[in-house]
């Protein structure tokens, strides 16, 4: 195009996300991307359909200022081409991949890079889904899925013996907020040569950079905060090219990208991210406090409130505790059910990271898979209630956890 449409010149996230990777010109100077609503482009001449092929292949490196050699929309599209350039903003990263929910995101980048045989040690507690995919699908495939609790004292010990090839953790860890020390993983990872991969969908781009702190890449069930509406289901991966190219290229033959109207509501989330988390989370620490300091409560979940050595971790790589918080209920789950069936302001639903509040259950909801024994273990009990901060009055919401308290 001979335009660098990825100039930064100085200036700041917040700032870049309106504009960035985008040029007017390539649609009558409209003020915003339009929707590429459309399978396949249109070559120019039987040459450039060749060239772009050569790319998309790997065969030729592209020119920064070249255009983006569109082709066809399961490998790429502006709307996607454009989402990915921003998505690299906040988590200062070189490249991204964006995809159709966050479990394509995830297993679209395991499946890059694991062959039968090889090992993958994982972070538990996690999210559900991501459990169900390492347990009951990798594992069919002859890969060694290795689990470690966030406690175990002993685990760059095991993992130095082990070697394997990818290190995967969730922190905070859904839903107990456990922080793991990404730093200490990135380390062990680089001495033996592994893949660090860090799911940050809890705190976002805004709270945790994980690249900062050695991650090799970080994945995001963009459905939650990045998205910010629920009213999309998408992924995310960022990290380094070398890695993106790789799993852009199994994107491509498994086909989980994300179409252009999703990319698009995307790219309208994502310049409301930083505001949106800010006063999600600002309502989030009320809303902690307020749980902290109720006789039906034995236990709040939350960053804000993490003592001693989780603590020191939160300090070091966090930039705030974000909107998510879990409690236990004083009672067992009879108590529980009947405390998220009183929620009048709250929604009972799964998910997290949109405008409104969710409650849900997760030892009988998302972490349902998991054996009671272990769910038990890490601090999954039927009285713990897991909440999703929105954006609504704060006294709002507290004055309905008050009359669902007050009704049981
Ligand atoms: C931490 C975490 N990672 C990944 C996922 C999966 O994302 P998706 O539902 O977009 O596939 C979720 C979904 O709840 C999640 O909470």
């Amino acid at each position: 195009m001979g335009i660098d449409y990825k100039k930064k010149n100085n200036l700041k996230p917040e700032t870049l996300i309106l504009s960035y990777g985008y040029v007017p010109a390539w649609s009558e100077y409209a003020l915003k991307p339009p929707i590429y609503q459309t399978s396949t482009f249109i070559f120019k001449s039987a040459e450039e359909g060749k060239k772009f092929f050569e790319i998309a292949y790997g065969l030729r490196e592209k020119e920064p200022t070249e255009s983006i050699g569109l082709i066809y929309s399961r490998l790429n599209n502006p709307n996607i081409e454009i989402l990915e350039d921003r998505l690299t903003l906040y988590d200062e990263a070189e490249d991204s991949a964006v995809f159709s929910s966050g479990m394509s995101a995830i297993s679209t980048t395991i499946l890059t890079f694991l062959k039968p045989k090889d090992k993958i040690f994982y972070s538990f507690p996690l999210y559900g889904g991501t459990y169900y995919f390492f347990e009951h699908f990798l594992k069919d495939f002859d890969i060694e899925v290795i689990k470690f609790y966030i406690s175990d004292k002993n685990i760059f010990e095991r993992i130095k013996i082990e070697k394997p090839k990818i290190i995967y953790i969730e922190t905070p860890a859904n839903p107990t907020l456990e922080v793991i020390d990404m730093e200490k993983f990135s380390k062990i990872s680089k001495e033996i040569g592994a893949i660090l991969i860090v799911d940050n969908t809890f705190l976002g781009p805004i709270y945790q950079k994980p690249l900062r702190f050695g991650a090799d890449l970080v994945v995001y069930s963009a459905t939650k905060y990045i998205s910010g509406h629920s009213d999309v289901v998408a992924g995310a991966v960022v990290g380094y090219s070398k890695y993106i190219n790789q799993i852009k290229t199994t994107r491509t033959f498994l086909g989980t990208i994300t179409d252009p109207i999703n990319a698009w509501l995307i790219l309208r989330s994502l310049e409301t991210l930083k505001i949106r988390f800010e006063k999600q989370t600002q309502n989030a620490i009320k809303i902690a406090n307020f749980l902290k300091n109720h006789p039906k409560v034995r236990k709040v979940y939350y960053l804000g409130l993490l003592e001693g050595e989780q603590y020191e971790i939160y300090k070091k790589q966090c930039l705030g505790p974000g909107a998510m918080i879990s409690f236990d209920i004083d009672g067992d789950e009879k108590v529980a059910f009947k405390f998220l069936n009183n929620l009048k302001v709250f929604k009972l639903a799964v998910s997290l990271g949109g405008t409104e509040s969710l409650a849900e259950h997760p030892y009988s909801m998302t972490h349902s898979d998991i054996e009671n024994e272990e769910k038990l273990k890490i601090g999954i009990s039927d009285s713990m209630i897991r909440l999703s901060i929105g954006i609504e009055n704060v006294d709002d919401l507290i004055n309905d956890l008050k009359q669902a308290f007050e009704n049981l």
